[in-house]
Parts: structure tokens; C-alpha cells; sequence
């Protein structure tokens, strides 16, 4: 535990977060990020971009949906019904504890090292009868399994009936746009759609700082296929990447370690089909460069009781921790057609795309056609603007008669079945639809934060300091006069300015020996830093430091931006070094 505990002290010294509305005593689950913190988040979430957006931004757009959301769209994902956890109370002391963790946790405590993921309540309340599992606090006995709904409630507006809920996931915001987000990337497909934000989950009884929050930051990609064609175009750039991985067959068997197979080989022994090996390539790759190397990975298969209620097929990317072992940081689901389809039924909007047939054929098809004399005698002279409104809305009027209503209402207007005629017509077309199949990769920042801040600290040659990716540090450069003199401070805040103008995140610091000012920036994993000394007014150079090695350069001061532009971009200390010929100190 000796990383956990040295980190415990830099997070706490250094404010990179901690336990939100603390004067109140705090609440389980919830988290502030401090400056340091909060500049590594978005340094992560570039990082994410960087790796997964920006290079397929012709197939994967991004957006920004809201966090609340009305109870419709929860009804037609299954949160309402599924979204649950086991909860049980203690029937003395009241206290309140997820089952599945506490039947774990107590029976570990006895040597019974067990599995309860995907059990249901009646297998937990038996495990509990049997080992005479008691509450952990008081002694007392626990009352029965029950189940929890995750989602958090509230109502929308001034009306207690308009329920509300704090999305669990990102990827609904996305689902219910579909119409419009097919619409704008001209109904190709295949097509992605990333979005970055906040979720909430009313976890029973978080534990773990940010691995359990009952809010964080979600970063995920609904990438919308055809089901009968499920080839990614970037499948050959990652196919000999490698990915350490525990096929749900050998899960079942129990086993624990991966096997550690190509991208490709994953696609040919069946165990994803190649977008979801696509996306586990890029996320090992991803975590791998964020310094968790592959050794400290794996995709773990879930078995069909594991998954989640919308899932065919998963695979969880577990990483290894010191302080809690192995930890779930992204998941990777074949959604199939679920949510779609679901959205498609509760709404009536159609959530198809359509495919190319290999050659015509003829089909029967049900069209609406208004009927002028009713639409007129209805609403006069704003028979035109119903008319269009009426054919932008057919296949939605179309389902609601289907269905047996007598009044559909699209914008302002109420179309009756008297409005318009519905006639079936037989067409040739090598259009046919189809509602998307979707394969997503869902990333949670705060635990890779987390897991990012713990393989970074470093302990060596009795100091202690992140060797955090230069693109992820949050601060790229110290700036530090040799001592405090007049005409020092001034080329140094001078500097300052340049590197911030060019977009860098600088740090100034002119108190204190030199030797505690470069531990206090490795201790936050800035990579460089740079020393104005008696040379600098004299020749206008500065040395640079190493982070990790000590290793000091002289460079010229008009230089420093495109050396600490190098190691942003991944040169090491000597390769940026010797580009620029920087002389030897
Ligand atoms: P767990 O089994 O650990 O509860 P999950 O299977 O519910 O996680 P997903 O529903 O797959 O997690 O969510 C996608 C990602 O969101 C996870 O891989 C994880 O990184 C993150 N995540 C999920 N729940 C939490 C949480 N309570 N706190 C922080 N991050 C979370
Ligand atoms: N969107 C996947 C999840 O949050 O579970």
C-alpha cells in the first residue's frame, strides 16, 4: 500500500480533490477537484479525444446532451425496471448496505473468497441465512434483499407530476437525438456519436473515494453499425495491437489471467466482432500510454447474468490497483438495437437508417396521403403549413392509427383519421431498412484518474514524485529563478507570459531553496523546469530540468517553448535536447 499512501499525502498536501461540502461534514460519494485536479481531468479528457475522436471525426461527432431528462426516457431504456442493485438494512441500527458487497466482504473476512456478481436476491438472502452474516456495525440481525433503483429523482419544473431523473449514462442523451444526429451525418453509416459528461448513480453505499461516486464524469461513444455488416474501416490500424483478454468461455471456467491476443485474433476466434475489438485496442493502448502497462490490464468477459439489462455481450477493462485491486475503469458493450428500438416503440419515431440492396425488389408500402377538403374545413388557410407538417411527421401518424389512436398531434396541430387517406402501394427499391446495432466504449474519468495518479508516484533515492505522461501533467513547466533577485523575477515572469500565451499551463515559484522548489514540482508531475541564474541576463539562456532524471540542459530562453512543446507531444528529455543542441550543464 506503501504508492496508495504516499499518493494519499501528495492528494491531500496539493488539494488535487477531496470530500465535497466538507463543513458539513460531507456526503459518501460525492468529490471536489482542486486546480491540480481538475487541469489532469480535461488534460485526460483531451487525451481521450485525441484517441478516439478527433482521428475518426469522419465517422464519430460529438455532443452535448442535459443531465435531466424526462421519465419516458428511462421508462423505454429499461432504467425505470432494471437499473437495480440488492440493498439490505440492518433491523437494529437501520443501517443500509449493498448485499451483493457485504455478503463478499463478510464471508473474505471468514476465508470464503466467492463472486456475488449478477446474483439474484434470493441467492444473496440464502448466503446470508447460511454464513448468519449480521450488520458489520451493530451486531444487529439484516432484514430481507431488496431491490434499489440507482436513478436519481426529481421533478421537472413546478409540477410534482413531471417526474425527472439525473441520467445514469450518457449514451440515452444520444439515443433519443438519433433521429436528428443520422439526419445531420447524412444517414452513412456506420456512424459514432462521443459525448463528455456528468452522470449520477445512487450508489447504496459508496466506498473507494472516486472509484464509487454517486456522481462523475462519463466519456463514451455510441458507435450505430449494420448489423449485417459489422466491419470498421479502421479495423487495420490497430489489428496487431494487443489485447490481454478473458473470453466469457474461460470466465466461466473460472479463470482469472488473460490471454494476450491481437486485435485481430479476438475478431477471429469470435470473441468481438471488429468495432468492439476496434474500441478494447484503442483502450488498452490508451490506458497503456496514461502508464498502465499491459501487464496491469484486462478485459474481462461478462457472463450473461452479469451484463447489464441492455447488453448481448461485455467486456469490462479492469485494471490492477494497489489500493483496490482490480478496478472496472471502462466497459464495452454490443447494445444491439436495444435502446433504439425501445425509443422507437415509446416515442413512435422511426430509428432506422436504410441499407443498399444487391439488387431491386419489390415491396408493399404503407403511405399517407393528406386529404385536402378535411385538412381545409379543419384549418382554413393553414392547410398548407399542416400539410408539410403532416408529411414531415408520416411515419409517426402512420404508427399512431396503426395503433388504433384517433388524433396524432404533430407541433400545433391534432391530425384525425379523417385528415388523411392511408394507402398501401406496391414499389420496386434497393432501399431497405434497418434500426442500427450499437457497440459502445464507456469510459469513467474519475476512476482513470484515480488509477493514472497511482501508477505515477514514484519513489526513489528518498524523493517521492509522479511520473506522470507530460500530456496529461497538469502543469508543463515550473519557472524558477535561482533566487529572488529583481532583474531574475522579471525575465522569469516575462517567460511566464510567453509560455502561457503559447498555451501552456506554467507554474512561477521564487520562494524557498532552489532543491525544495523542484520537489514540490515533481511532486505534482511537471515535467520540466526551468532555472533563470546568473548566465540568463548575461547570454539569455536558462537550463532545463528533468523531472525524472535529474538531468539539467542549457538552452537558449526564446527556445523553451518548442522544448517543453516536445515533451508535451511525447519526445523525451534527450531527444528535445539534442533538436534543439542544447549544451550540456
Ligand atoms: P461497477 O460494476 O464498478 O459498479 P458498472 O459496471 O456499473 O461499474 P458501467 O455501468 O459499465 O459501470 O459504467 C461505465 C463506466 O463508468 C465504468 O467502467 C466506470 O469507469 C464508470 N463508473 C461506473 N460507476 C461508477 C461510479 N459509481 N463511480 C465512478 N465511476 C463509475
Ligand atoms: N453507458 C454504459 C453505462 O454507463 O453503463
Amino acid at each position: 500500500m506503501r504508492r496508495a499512501e504516499l499518493l494519499e499525502e501528495i492528494v491531500k498536501r496539493r488539494l488535487f480533490y477531496w470530500p465535497s461540502a466538507e463543513i458539513y461534514g460531507g456526503v459518501a460519494g460525492f468529490y471536489d477537484y482542486g486546480p491540480l485536479g481538475l487541469a489532469m481531468r480535461r488534460n485526460i479528457v483531451e487525451k481521450w479525444r485525441r484517441t478516439f475522436v478527433l482521428p475518426y471525426q469522419d465517422v464519430i461527432v460529438e455532443v452535448e446532451t442535459p443531465i435531466v431528462m424526462p421519465e419516458p426516457v428511462f421508462k423505454a431504456s429499461g432504467h425505470l425496471d432494471h437499473f437495480t442493485d440488492f440493498v439490505v438494512a440492518c433491523t437494529k441500527c437501520g443501517r443500509r448496505y449493498r448485499a451483493d458487497h457485504l455478503v463478499e466482504e463478510e464471508l473474505a473476512k471468514r476465508g470464503v473468497k466467492i463472486s456475488t456478481e449478477g446474483m439474484s436476491a434470493e441467492e444473496l438472502q440464502r448466503l446470508i441465512n447460511e454464513h448468519k452474516i449480521v450488520c458489520p456495525a451493530c451486531g444487529g440481525p439484516l432484514g430481507g434483499v431488496e431491490r434499489f433503483n440507482l436513478l436519481f429523482k426529481t421533478t421537472i419544473g413546478p409540477y410534482s407530476e413531471n417526474a425527472g431523473y439525473l441520467r445514469p449514462e450518457t449514451a440515452q442523451g444520444i439515443f433519443v437525438a438519433f433521429p436528428r444526429l443520422a439526419e445531420y451525418v447524412g444517414r452513412r453509416h456506420p456512424f459514432g456519436v462521443a459525448q463528455i459528461g456528468r452522470v449520477a448513480r445512487n450508489e447504496i453505499s459508496p466506498r473507494g473515494g472516486l472509484i464509487r461516486l454517486r456522481e462523475f464524469t462519463q466519456m463514451e461513444i455510441e458507435l450505430f453499425f449494420d448489423p449485417q455488416n459489422p466491419k470498421c474501416p479502421y479495423f487495420a490500424e490497430v489489428e496487431n495491437l494487443e489485447v490481454p483478454i478473458v473470453p466469457e468461455e474461460l470466465v466461466a471456467k473460472g479463470q482469472a489471467d488473460p490471454l494476450v491476443l491481437t486485435a485481430r485474433e479476438v475478431v477471429e476466434r469470435g470473441y468481438a466482432n471488429e468495432w468492439m475489438a476496434f474500441f478494447m485496442a484503442l483502450a488498452a493502448k490508451f490506458l497503456k500510454e496514461l502508464g498502465v502497462p499491459l501487464e496491469r490490464q484486462k478485459f474481462l468477459g461478462k457472463l450473461p447474468h452479469e451484463r447489464a439489462h441492455y447488453s448481448a455481450k461485455s467486456y469490462d477493462q479492469m485494471v490492477l490497483t494497489e489500493r483496490f485491486g482490480w478496478v472496472e475503469v471502462s466497459g464495452h458493450a454490443y447494445r444491439t438495437d436495444y435502446d433504439l428500438s425501445g425509443h422507437g416503440k415509446l416515442s413512435g419515431h422511426e430509428m432506422t437508417l436504410e441499407r443498399r440492396l444487391p439488387a431491386p425488389k419489390e415491396v408493399e408500402v404503407v403511405r399517407l396521403y393528406p386529404n385536402p377538403g378535411a385538412v381545409r374545413e379543419r384549418y382554413g388557410d393553414k392547410m398548407g403549413e399542416v400539410i408539410k407538417a403532416m408529411k414531415e411527421n408520416e411515419s409517426v401518424i402512420l404508427e399512431a392509427f396503426r395503433s388504433g389512436r384517433q388524433v396524432v398531434v404533430v407541433g400545433p396541430y391534432a391530425v384525425t383519421r379523417d385528415m388523411v387517406f392511408i394507402k398501401s402501394e406496391r414499389r420496386k427499391t434497393d432501399l431497405e431498412k434497418f434500426i442500427p446495432h450499437v457497440v459502445e466504449p464507456s469510459f469513467g474519468l474519475d476512476r482513470i484518474f484515480y488509477v493514472l495518479l497511482e501508477s505515477a508516484v514514484v519513489e526513489e533515492e528518498g524523493r517521492v514524485y509522479l511520473r506522470l505522461p507530460p500530456d496529461v501533467a497538469p502543469v508543463n513547466v515550473c519557472i524558477l529563478p535561482i533566487v529572488k533577485r529583481q532583474d531574475y523575477v522579471e525575465i522569469g515572469r516575462r517567460l511566464v507570459r510567453r509560455l502561457a500565451a503559447a498555451g501552456f499551463s506554467v507554474v512561477y515559484d521564487d520562494e524557498g531553496t532552489i532543491g525544495s522548489r523542484y520537489a514540490s514540482c515533481d511532486e505534482i508531475g511537471t515535467p520540466l523546469a526551468v532555472t533563470i541564474d546568473e548566465k540568463t541576463p548575461v547570454d539569455g539562456t536558462v537550463t532545463i530540468r528533468d523531472r525524472d532524471t535529474k538531468r539539467q540542459v542549457r538552452v537558449g530562453i526564446d527556445e523553451v517553448a518548442a522544448f517543453v512543446d516536445m515533451v508535451k507531444r511525447g519526445a523525451s528529455f534527450s531527444e528535445a535536447a539534442e533538436a534543439l543542441k542544447a549544451a550540456p550543464v
